[in-house]
């Protein structure tokens, strides 16, 4: 029998936010460099000295579901070790200026960690002084009160992450920790704030300077994959700190694990003929939230027994319509005019199209937009096509009803 929940039938596939780390696909050379460190790094009583990794993908490829499974890996398979870590979200509102983004991250990394081991008092102490520290800076920065400020002798205290990581590093280190990571999601928010390279450059700094104090930091960030090159003319020698790891689409093997590991971690009794999933694979391009959202309308529509490529092929323009529902509508949305009547034209192409295939003037200009708007990938020099085969399916068919 399939397992039953109390609300009825289990469905493991959750397109809404970052997998489980237990149905975790793919990614097997970042995973294992990952941990790799983090086991070096904590048995060698501080030689090997700790990575910094950058994981860059678009929208939807995977990149918080990652930082979740290092989390899970910490715990789960890196043996004995001791090992603080912190997941830190990002947001607009978090990265507006250098000050905010420090009080932000260290306020972050006292609340949402982890440890492996029991902290000991005096760190744990440590960590309610700076979160008073961090309460009454916001108070003065709500209340822009000058006074306030002068008196309680803020904010330069509470914003120097240098100083606050180095001796929280001095602390854990006396509880027994050899590894503190990190985590960083969608540090592209950095760069929206005013003076956001400065942001980037303070943050390189810190890094480099905790690095030449001896801790152990490990640091880990998430972006677009078009993140660098951003970077690069604001704070070149950032991008030098890390190891880059780019998250593509999956082939067809990790197509093949994002489909069965859910399956057989929950025995669910669906057999998914190989014919199947090489027809998945091929109209989601291996995307995997579209894989997950295919799997997860499949597995609603069939739930046991085997799906055949004739039964699949039947399911399919009601997975179609559902992705139009929840996605490709809101993408048509986000092009101007003139940007629509480009995708419809390229719509028409089975590959990828050059500029000059397209009607219409200043179409390079029009694609670049359509690139930051992840409407459109740029595959090789001058060629370009739509981000997905399911969209470009959405607009074959949204075309004729126009
Ligand atoms: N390696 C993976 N294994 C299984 N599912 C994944 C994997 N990567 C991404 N997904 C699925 O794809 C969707 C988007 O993942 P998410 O981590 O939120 O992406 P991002 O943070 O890059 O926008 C989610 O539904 C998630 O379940
Ligand atoms: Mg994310």
């Amino acid at each position: 029998m399939t397992k039953m929940t109390a609300r009825g039938f289990a469905n493991p596939y959750n397109a809404q936010g970052p997998t489980n780390p237990k149905y975790y696909a793919n990614r097997e050379e970042l995973l294992s460099t990952f941990i790799h460190n983090v086991i070096a790094v904590s048995e060698s009583e501080g030689i090997t000295r700790p990575i910094n990794i950058s994981v860059m993908g678009s929208w939807g490829m995977g990149k918080t579901s990652t930082l979740l499974k290092f989390r899970d890996m910490i715990k789960s398979s890196s043996g004995n070790a001791q090992i603080f870590s912190a997941y830190v979200s990002l947001s607009p509102a978090s990265c507006t200026d250098s000050e905010t983004f420090f009080v932000y991250l260290m306020e972050s990394v006292f609340r949402q960690y982890e440890s492996t081991v029991a902290l000991p008092q005096k760190v744990l102490d440590f960590i309610r002084e700076e979160l008073n520290v961090f309460e009454k800076w916001r108070i003065a920065k709500i209340s822009m009160n000058p006074e306030i400020e002068r008196r309680e002798r803020l904010p330069l205290r509470a914003v120097n992450f240098n100083e606050t990581m180095l001796r929280f590093w001095e602390k854990l280190q006396c509880g027994g920790v050899k590894l503190a990571v990190i985590m960083l999601d969608d540090i592209h928010y950095a760069l929206l704030g005013q003076g956001n390279a400065r942001l980037l450059y303070d943050l390189r700094t810190a890094m480099q300077t905790l690095s030449a104090a001896d801790t152990q930091y490990m640091f880990i960030i998430t972006g677009p994959v078009d993140l660098y090159p951003v970077i690069r003319d604001k704070a070149e020698p950032f991008t030098r700190l890390f190891e880059r790891f780019d998250l593509k689409p999956f082939d067809i093997e990790g197509t093949r694990q994002l489909i069965e590991r859910p399956l057989f971690t929950e025995c669910i009794r669906l057999e998914i003929d190989e014919a199947v999933v090489y027809r998945i694979y091929q109209i989601t391009g291996g995307h995997p939230y579209f894989l997950t959202l295919a799997m997860r309308d499949i597995l609603d529509m069939k739930r046991e027994g085997r799906l055949t490529l004739a039964r699949f092929e039947r399911l399919r323009p009601e997975l179609i319509r559902h992705f139009a529902r929840i996605k490709f509508r809101d993408d048509l949305g986000r092009a101007s005019n003139t940007e629509r009547k480009l995708l419809f034209q390229m719509a028409v192409f089975s590959s990828a199209v050059a500029p000059s295939e397209l009607d219409g003037s200043g179409t390079v200009r029009l694609l670049d937009r359509l690139v930051k708007k992840e409407l459109v990938v740029k595959v090789a020099r001058g060629k370009y096509r739509l981000y997905n085969p399911l969209f470009r399916e959405y607009l074959k068919n949204a075309r004729l009803t126009e």
